[in-house]
């Protein structure tokens, strides 16, 4: 089939475009932005992402893929036309719908025959609805037939390749036969179940996902939280719950909170269309505020264990929000770093991939081109992503190099006793102190 991506350089609309176009489609990836086009028509990447390289490779070689800003040969010579602009967050909370309003006018301006306009953006409920008004009020000859379908992504930071490529599960949603039979026929060739419903359904799919996988990281922070302070262990703790079918094992890692572009986004856009429909969502609220918690939490054990903090020296390794990618977006370590940057304290940082912040924090800290130089004579070392090469440091060394022995492990990444058997102060998210004596007198009776 012909395929156009609008918003064919992004994120989404790249992983997509290339996608489709290894499974045999004829794509032409549309987008404004020339310097990302010059990068792709050059066989480089506009972003990093695992597996990126080898898929534009091998839809370049076969033919299969175009770049290109020209929207009126995009529309004009596709069957379907996808649209996988950004629509961020505004101030309110709101998802900020412009790029998709102005993608779906410039598009009906050039629709010449029967069209499907797949919105692959993550919209609020009812998108589809108002995009098929615009697209009507917009188009040359009002005779033009069209159908506007709803297809939610489910790709994530670092692995959406394979995500794409192999997908849990393929969710449309259609207002009419036709469109659902152009739909079967894109993804033909995918070994995943598909689910078909309604375009209102299949826009709150995505949201209904992003909140769940947000309501579980939220859950074991807190149940994290209350594990330390009455010297439960949280890896313990998740032995036990994963085994439970019916709980399963994915996105039950503690952490510093859930970054990103997408969870906390979605989660406020959630909430936002929810409170117009009368709806108070007070579950999902507290996932937000809960997540928040993290970084406060960690900031207040920094200060208490640093005392002086402004002639310190602080290490902080990770500055993405996850490893595997260098987005920064969202990330719980720019979180930190911003926090603790109105004090004096001198700040270290390094990451693998990312080398740049935004003003003025770039200028407020120290990059290191390795880890060991970010961790010598310092004060406290904050682990803020789980990179495999943080995995690997040498403890022992680490021990060595440091100023003062402290740790905070927010991916829980380092061995609890290694790290207090070798001398450190080591905190972990839900990790036990084994220095049980401790612990509160009148709690020890409880227990
Ligand atoms: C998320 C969803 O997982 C994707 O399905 C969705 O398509 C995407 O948002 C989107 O809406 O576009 P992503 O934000 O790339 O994907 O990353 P995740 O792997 O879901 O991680 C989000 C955050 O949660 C990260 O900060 C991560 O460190 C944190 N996390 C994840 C935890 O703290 N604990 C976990 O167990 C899992």
């Amino acid at each position: 089939m012909k395929i156009s991506i609008i918003g064919g350089t992004g994120y989404v609309g790249l992983i997509t475009g290339l996608g489709l176009a290894v499974h045999g489609h004829d794509v032409i990836c549309m987008d404004g932005d020339s310097s990302k086009l010059n990068k792709l028509n050059n066989g480089e990447l506009p972003i990093f992402e695992e597996s990126l390289h080898e898929l534009l490779k091998e839809a370049t070689d076969r033919n299969k893929v175009v770049f290109t800003n020209n929207i009126k040969t995009a529309v004009r010579e596709s069957d379907i036309i996808m649209i996988a602009v950004g629509t961020p967050e505004s101030k309110n909370g709101e998802t900020d719908m412009s790029q998709l309003i102005l993608a779906l006018k410039l598009v009906a301006g050039y629709i010449n025959n029967y069209k499907t306009i797949v919105i692959k953006s993550t919209i609020p409920v009812g998108t589809c609805a108002m995009a098929r008004m615009i697209i009507k009020d917009n188009l040359k000859n009002p005779m033009i037939p069209f159908d506007v379908v709803s297809n939610p992504e489910f790709l994530r930071e670092g692995n959406a390749v394979s995500d794409f490529l192999n997908p849990d599960r393929i969710v449309v949603g259609v207002d009419t036969p036709e469109s659902e039979v152009v739909m079967k026929e894109l993804y033909r060739t995918f070994d995943a179940p598909m689910v078909f419903t309604d375009t209102r359904s299949s826009e709150m799919v995505k949201y209904a996902c992003n909140a769940y996988l947000a309501t579980r990281i939220s859950f074991i922070n807190e149940i994290s939280e209350i594990s330390e302070k009455v010297n439960a262990d949280i890896h313990a703790i998740l032995q036990g719950m994963k085994l439970d079918k019916r709980i399963g094992s994915h996105y039950l890692n503690p952490g510093p909170g859930f970054g990103g572009p997408c969870l906390a986004k979605d989660l406020k856009s959630l909430i936002c269309f929810a409170g117009k429909a009368n709806a108070g969502l007070p579950l999902l609220k507290a996932v937000l505020e809960r997540n928040g918690l993290q970084i406060k939490n960690i900031i207040d054990y920094v200060m208490s264990e640093l005392k002086d903090i402004g002639s310190k020296k602080i290490a902080v390794l990770g500055l993405s929000f996850k490893a595997g990618t260098n987005d920064t977006r969202n990330s719980p370590a720019i979180h930190l770093l911003e926090k603790i940057a109105d004090t004096k304290t001198s700040i270290h940082v390094y990451d693998p991939v990312v080398k740049n912040l935004e003003e003025p924090l770039h200028s407020r800290v120290t990059f290191s081109t390795n880890i060991m130089d970010t961790i010598m004579d310092a004060d406290c070392l904050i682990v803020m992503t789980e990179w495999p090469e943080f995995k690997e440091l040498n403890l022992e060394m680490v021990y060595m190099m440091m100023k003062t022995p402290l740790i905070i492990d927010t991916r829980n990444i380092f061995s609890p006793n290694k790290a207090y058997h070798l001398g450190f102060s080591y905190k972990g998210i839900g990790i036990t102190n084994p220095i049980f004596d401790s612990i509160d007198v009148s709690l020890k009776n409880i227990i």
